[in-house]
Order: C-alpha cells, then structure tokens, then sequence
C-alpha cells in the first residue's frame, strides 16, 4: 500500500501550479517522470561535495566519485538481477538500442539475415535496425499484432527461419500500454538462437523486471522514466554478447593500452562501451531513483498503477465523447481520442487546464496504421499521481467536444 501524501511531498514540481494558474497535473509520465528531492540532492551533493572525475584520479575525492559511480552498477545489476559487468552505462534506451545494433548486429550478422521487429515499436527500436539492415543487406520482417496491440506470438513463430537473427521488441508500448510475452518470445527465439533485444523504457520504471527470468539477451532501459536525470541509460547484455559487441565510442578510460603501430587493447565490459569522461552525476541520480523506487516497493508501484488506470478507465467510458484505444492494458498509459478533436488540439486544451498529456504519434510512426487514426492522446500515470487528479481529467475530457469553445473561454 503507497504512502501517496508522503509520496507527493517528495516531488517539488508537485507543488507547482502552472502557468495558466492551475494545479499541475502531470500525466505525461511516459516521456518523463518527475524527480523526488532524494536524486535532485544527491546530484547536487556530488557538483557539491565530490566533483571530481572518475577512473582517472589518485585522490579522495576521486575514489569518493570512483566508489559512489560504480556502486550504482551494483544497484541496477541487483534491481534488474543480473552481474554487475553486464551493466553498460549509455544516456539512455536509444543509445543502448543503437549499441546493439551498430555495435553487435552490424558485426555479428551477414547479407540476408533477418531481423523481427513490429509496428507498434518506437522509432529508437526501428530506424537503427533500418539502417543497420541498408548496411548489411538484411531483411527487416514485421511481426503481426493481435487486438491489444501486443506481438501476436503464433505468427511470430511462423516468420522465423534460419535466416531470422535478432527479435528486437518492446516490454510495454510506449503507445498503447501493451505487454509483450518476452518471457515466451525468448523461449522461442533461442530454440532457433535468435538473438532477443528488448526495449524496456517503458516496463523497468513500472514493475519488477528480471532480465534472468525473462532470459533475453539484451535490455535497455533510460533513467530519466524512473525519477532519474536525463542523460544516463542502461543496456544490460549477457556478458558473452557483450564480449561480441564493438565499442561505437573510442577513447580514455576504455582501453587498457595502445602504441604507436596502431595496435589497442580495449577493457572488457563494460567499461569498452564508456569511453570518455561519463556522465557521473546522473549516474550517481540513478543510483537514488532506483533506491526511491525500491524503497516504495515495485510490485506496490505496479498494483497501485493498475488500479489507478482501471479507475480513469471506468471513468472515462461513462463519456460518450472519448474513443479509447487501449481500455484492456494493464499498464498506465491511456491512448485516446477526443472524439472530432485533432489530437494536438485536445493537447492545447488540456494544457490550458493544467493537465500535461502528450499528442500525436509519439515517436512510433508505423502505429497509426494500425490504429487507422492520424494521432492519440496518451495520458501516462505514474505512482504519485491521484484518483482527484483523474477526476479533475475526466471533468476536463467531458467539455473536449466543445473544444474551441472551451480553449477560448
Ligand atoms: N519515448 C518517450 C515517449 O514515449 C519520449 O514519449
């Protein structure tokens, strides 16, 4: 059971109103959550207190850096439950995604292999594939969808050849809130050693995820969605890919020697992916969000989500002036319409109003066509978020009809 008026008291933009004077309502918390005081404190304590570089200096202030940067790989190795070399730092999903396919795939894959994507993905989880497939010659195959707009498993089954190399999928849609069975697709993919790549921004800041359980292969996820800063992600590889993967970042701090006669010899993972002085702050941010997120209680953040969604969802029926698109997934994310508004219009309008929504097609291109509409709104719930806070959404979708009216009163 959450504390939420503890919880609330955590998040100085909570306090906040907005700029036409409202109450915030944030429920845009798929393209970023709020940060608690605790990661916005220890961020300051590091540029504070212990500024200095890490790997490099022989002294206390660098080893405070050096031992507080590292002990965040063992609080994400524990929180995603695997070894602590298989935690490479990147700044966020898309860099890790384009890790796996520039750095693995483009050296581990020939002309004609295949790679299983699908139509609900983000374009993160696309266009590397696109080009990396322009590269190499590769064949990109859709996966079907079934009615929730997850990845229809028995047809996934039957596009998978010989040829087929990488499934790289989504945990949770970053649109509709669907699940995919990722547990079921590796058990699959590795009977024919296919490579399993999973995009869990949208899963790892929502519910427990356990990468050993899951067994896939590579897992990616940004810190900026899990009350961490921007600018620091994760990709978890099995080791053994990750000795297969190439650093796309050469540089110091990732290599063990070089001389003249252009000869290297790069670390091993994970430290051949973080070339360059990293981004030790949001490192150490990340550390705290997960320790916040762990504090509260994952399988409590995922429950009380599912209730939360479950009452805007009931909610929302009553109104015969919103289409929902996603009312049977389990996730915090609505997608919606309100029925003959442009969705960026109804956007503005929720603006106006102190409720940040995000409109449009966010970031996955290929799902209109699925949908058959031009946009959604999606409305994103997080653990601090309240059933008053539905109410005063639900209120506001209720006058969307007369949206021109209702933006220019
Ligand atoms: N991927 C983020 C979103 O879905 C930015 O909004």
């Amino acid at each position: 059971m959450l504390d939420i008026n503890k919880i609330r008291k955590e998040f100085p933009m909570l306090d906040n109103k907005t700029m036409q004077d409202h109450p915030l309502v944030y429920f845009d918390n798929a393209a970023t959550s709020l940060k608690p005081s605790c990661v916005i404190e220890a961020m300051n304590d590091y540029y504070y207190n212990f500024n200095s570089n890490v790997h490099r200096g022989d002294y206390d202030l660098a080893a405070k850096a050096d031992k507080t940067y590292e002990s965040t790989r063992e609080i994400v190795a524990k929180f995603i439950n695997c070894s602590n070399n298989e935690v490479v730092f990147t700044s966020g999903t898309t860099q890790s995604l384009n890790l796996v396919a520039f750095g693995y795939a483009l050296n581990n894959l020939k002309e004609n292999d295949e790679i299983i994507l699908n139509e609900a993905e983000h374009a993160s989880n696309i266009l590397p594939w696109y080009e990396i497939a322009n590269k190499l010659k590769l064949k990109i195959v859709f996966a079907p969808l079934n009615s929730l707009g997850e990845v229809d498993i028995s047809s996934l089954e039957k596009l998978i050849n010989e040829k087929t190399k990488i499934i790289s999928i989504a945990y949770v849609s970053n649109v509709l809130g669907s699940t995919n069975d990722i547990k079921t697709i590796t058990k699959i993919a590795h009977n024919h050693n296919i490579v399993v790549v999973v995009d869990a921004a949208q899963a790892v800041p929502h519910k427990k995820v356990d990468v050993k359980d899951l067994d896939c292969d590579f897992l990616a996820f940004s810190g900026h969605k899990l009350c961490g800063p921007t600018g620091i992600g994760v990709l978890y590889g099995k080791y053994d890919l990750l000795c297969k993967t190439s650093s796309m970042q050469l540089g110091g701090g990732m290599n063990a020697k070089f001389d003249s006669c252009q000869n290297m010899l790069l670390k091993k993972p994970p430290y051949k992916f973080e070339g360059g002085t990293p981004a030790i702050a949001e490192v150490i941010g990340l550390a705290q969000a997960i320790n916040y997120l762990n504090n509260i209680g994952m399988d409590d953040i995922e429950s009380y989500e599912k209730e939360l969604k479950h009452y805007a969802i009931n909610k929302l029926k009553e109104l015969d002036n919103i289409e929902i698109y996603n009312e049977n997934n389990d996730s915090g994310i609505i997608a919606f319409n309100i029925k003959n508004v442009f969705c960026q219009d109804a956007g503005s309008y929720f603006n106006s109003q102190g409720i940040a929504v995000r409109s449009g097609h966010h970031c996955a291109k290929l799902l209109p066509n699925f949908l058959n509409v031009i946009g959604t709104v999606r409305a994103s719930l997080y653990f601090y978020n309240t059933k008053e806070e539905i109410d005063r959404f639900v209120e506001v979708c209720k006058h969307g009809g007369d949206f021109l009216d209702a933006f220019f009163k």
